[in-house]
């Protein structure tokens, strides 16, 4: 097989339908928080039955989806529009109607005021450039919530460093086969640094007899449970409860810090 090499900076896509397919292959499977996202959705229902939820980050919509197969009414946001659009895509698919809009999570303007649940699930928060962008999200979120109701943040604090280049094992590779291309995406490495989680994977696509060799990075803030509650309250929100995601075979634990407006 010829075998070739680039690198390809933090964010970039290099073809629509493949951003997609490694969205799916790198989140897609994990469902360690689903239960939680239930349960939080549920609890607002109750509080007040015609509330919608905001899912921010919602990507291709693992948890849109779920959350909208359930009954409730959902508004996925994402910067990405062809993630917005491969959700779009699976909802009319499963009959759901989901409203849809591509924006930037710092800077949350739509006409609804009153959701009644704001989920930013894995991660996303830490994808934001800081305490800034977490604070503008934060403030955003916060107009745009009922009285009472909740903003959950999911975050990553605990995450062994390794590196495959020194040797290291790693995580076996996740994989999918799209047509006749295979997918392929393993973690290589995870590095810390005071400010920043760095997760390098290569991602290989082999169609046709050729394998292309990619490297992915994503830079993940560090930030912890009781600096987000900080955070949440310079933007009117108070802390409601920290609970815990165990961490499973293929993903790391996480917290999910549950702020009320
Ligand atoms: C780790 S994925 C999570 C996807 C989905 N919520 C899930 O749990 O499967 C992070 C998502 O956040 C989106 N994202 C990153 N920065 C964003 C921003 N500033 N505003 C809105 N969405 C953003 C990405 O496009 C991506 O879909």
């Amino acid at each position: 097989m010829d075998v070739t090499v680039d690198d390809v900076p933090p964010g970039s896509a290099t073809e629509p339908a493949a951003a997609v397919v490694w969205h799916d292959l790198e989140c897609g499977g994990y469902g360690a928080d689903m239960e939680l996202w239930r349960e939080l959705a549920a609890d607002a229902r109750a509080a007040a039955p015609s509330a919608s939820i905001l899912d921010v980050g919602a990507g291709s919509g693992r948890v849109t989806l779920a959350l909208a197969g359930r009954g409730h009414a959902l508004t996925a946001l994402d910067l990405d529009p062809l993630l917005l659009s491969a959700l779009r895509e699976r909802a009319a698919r499963a009959g759901l109607a989901i409203e849809s809009v591509c924006m930037d999570a710092r800077r949350i303007a739509l006409e609804r005021r009153d959701f009644g649940l704001c989920v930013i699930p894995m991660q996303t928060i830490q994808l934001l450039g800081g305490a800034e962008g977490r604070l503008a999200f934060l403030r955003g979120a916060r107009e745009h919530l009922r009285a009472g109701a909740l903003v959950a943040c999911a975050i990553v604090t605990e995450l062994e460093p390794f590196d495959c280049a020194t040797g290291d094992v790693g995580p076996s590779p996740e994989t999918m086969l799209v047509g006749g291309t295979h997918y392929s995406s393993r973690a290589t490495a995870v590095k810390l640094t005071p400010q920043l989680v760095r997760i390098e994977r290569q991602r290989t696509v082999a169609r046709a007899g050729e394998q292309r060799i990619s490297l992915n990075v994503i830079e993940l803030d560090r930030v912890s449970a009781a600096e987000l509650a900080r955070e949440g309250r310079r933007a009117g929100l108070t802390l409601h409860a920290v609970r815990e995601i165990e961490a499973t075979d293929e993903h790391v634990g996480s917290e999910v810090v549950v702020l009320r407006a």
